[in-house]
């Protein structure tokens, strides 16, 4: 019998969503494998078609494909909309329509990049971490309002908790990675002034039981922020909350060069996923060819080797981006003349 091909829903965006998604589906169609692609519109771009930034025949393909690669979302002709119709909506009702609640991000400096990196060489060759990021909860999906206090004053209130199932399964999540990698795993919260934390910082601690192999440390976010910057080099594997996590992998990205740079993997409890760059919608340089389009191709690797059981293919495009950026083809980001489009030829061309 043959094997059915793998169907990747292609989900661009808005903003540099579709320049960056663009070469990593090239990217993808360069491998020859059985892969079959459908595009469907998502964020700014659906909204100004449908009024809707995550219309139902989106939310289907994403539903029916086998792994969704997604741009981005975001653009500030939408800035005014009201809260549910605005893009980001669109990446979080995936998120949570998908109960894709497992976000990796890796984080690595590639050779010859030193120079990019905020951080002195010595201290940023040494990275080499996976920031595992709840993302079902948190304030981002907390009971939210605004509301008018008794002494007249408004008052915006996002409510941050979390149940300790959403605990133990991300934390599980946490633990198999730091036992796929060094073997080390930090946590990070607030647990000196949070409940939310406190329950974290139990959960993850009865999870830690079932990993004795895994060395597990906990780390207050303040100066895990500070460690980041400070010995990137300590850390193998960062468990921690939604929040706290969209704020360290942006810190990250800097530490090895550029938020260009860094995929993602959001996954549900079967491996399904979406795979994304950690970048918005940068509409500062939106429609100008300028964006790296290495943090997309990596998450297209990443969906090689999370959903379509493709390692060896996801190794060779990470190869291929490492050979291209160590033979100089640079974005503006990392202070090179590269277009996205030359950017994307670089990477081919090494593939
Ligand atoms: P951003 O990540 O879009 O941009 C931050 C800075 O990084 C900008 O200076 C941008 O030019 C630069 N940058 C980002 N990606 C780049 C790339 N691939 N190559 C070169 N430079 C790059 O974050 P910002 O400006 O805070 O947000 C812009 C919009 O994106 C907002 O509407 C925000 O809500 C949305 N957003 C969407 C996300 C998503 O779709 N998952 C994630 C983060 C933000
Ligand atoms: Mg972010």
């Amino acid at each position: 019998t043959m094997a059915h091909s793998s169907l990747i829903a292609i989900l661009p965006g808005d903003g540099i969503g579709p320049e960056v998604t663009a070469e990593a589906r090239r990217v993808l169609e360069a491998l020859g494998l059985d892969l079959a692609f459908e595009e469907a519109p998502v964020g700014g771009a659906a909204y100004h078609q449908t009024g809707n930034p995550l219309p139902e025949a989106t939310l289907d393909l994403a539903k029916r494909a086998d792994a969704i690669l997604f741009g981005s979302v975001g653009e500030p002709s939408c800035d005014a909309l009201a809260r549910h119709l605005r893009p980001e909506q669109a990446i979080l009702g995936l998120r949570k329509e998908l109960a894709l609640f497992a976000n990796l991000r890796p984080a690595k400096l590639f050779a010859g990049l030193e120079d990019a990196s905020a951080l002195r060489p010595e201290v940023a060759r040494a990275i080499d971490l996976l920031i595992v990021r709840e993302l079902n909860g948190d304030v981002y999906f907390g009971e939210k309002g605004m509301r008018t206090t008794d002494a007249g004053l408004r008052q915006g209130y996002d409510l941050m908790s979390y149940d300790e199932g959403e605990v133990r399964r991300i934390a599980i999540a946490g633990f198999a990675a730091a036992q796929r990698r060094r073997g080390k795993l930090c946590s990070v919260d607030k647990a000196n002034v949070l409940e939310t934390s406190q329950l974290w910082r139990d959960v993850v601690i009865e999870v830690a039981a079932d990993y004795p192999d895994v060395a597990l440390s906990h780390m207050y976010v303040d100066n895990a922020a500070m460690q980041l910057v400070r010995d990137p080099g300590q850390f193998d594997v960062i468990v921690t909350g939604n929040l706290f996590g969209d704020i360290l992998s942006d810190q990250a990205s800097m530490c090895v060069g550029s938020i260009g740079l860094l995929p993602s993997a959001s996954l549900d409890e079967g491996g399904k996923g979406l795979y994304e760059p950690i970048h918005g919608s940068a509409p500062d340089i939106a429609g100008q060819g300028k964006a790296n389009p290495c943090a997309a191709i990596l998450s297209a690797a990443l969906m090689l080797r999370h959903s379509l059981g493709q390692p060896a293919a996801a190794d060779r495009i990470e190869a291929a981006v490492a050979s291209a950026l160590a033979a100089g083809h640079r974005t503006a980001d990392l202070g090179g003349t590269c277009s996205t489009k030359a950017m994307g030829d670089a990477v081919l061309a090494a593939l």
